[in-house]
């Protein structure tokens, strides 16, 4: 059932970059929050929350996983294709939130 879930979003996050025009909170809000939540803490224990986090940590955890020199399965898929301009927008957006 979760492998189910992950796989169906990973296939929608595609589609999501496919249309390259989202910004930081956008993205967050589209694909991240799925996981991450938004403002709060997510719910669920194995995704740690984001929300308030500092930025630059923000920035370094997401090129660890686009260059694979932090390795999680699901977030290296997800930040792969990341731009660092994603990555700077997405770490300015999360860090905002309390
Ligand atoms: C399908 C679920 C899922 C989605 C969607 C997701 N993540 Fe994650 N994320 C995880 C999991 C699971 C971990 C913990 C991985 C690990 O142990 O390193 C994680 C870890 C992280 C971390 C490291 C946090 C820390 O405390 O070190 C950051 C930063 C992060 N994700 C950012 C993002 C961003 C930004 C997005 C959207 C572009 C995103 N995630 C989308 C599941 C997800």
């Amino acid at each position: 059932m979760k492998l189910l879930f992950i796989s169906v979003f990973l296939l929608s996050i595609s589609s999501v970059q496919a249309a390259s025009i989202y910004a930081g909170k956008s993205k967050a809000a589209v694909v991240c929050s799925q996981c991450h939540g938004v403002r709060t803490t997510s719910a669920e224990a194995p995704f740690p929350p984001l929300a308030g986090r500092d930025k630059e940590y923000l920035k370094m955890a997401l090129r660890q996983y686009r260059d694979k020199t932090r390795l999680s399965e699901i977030m290296n898929n997800i930040a792969g294709s990341l731009t660092d301009k994603d990555i700077n927008n997405i770490a300015n957006y999360y860090s905002r939130q309390k």
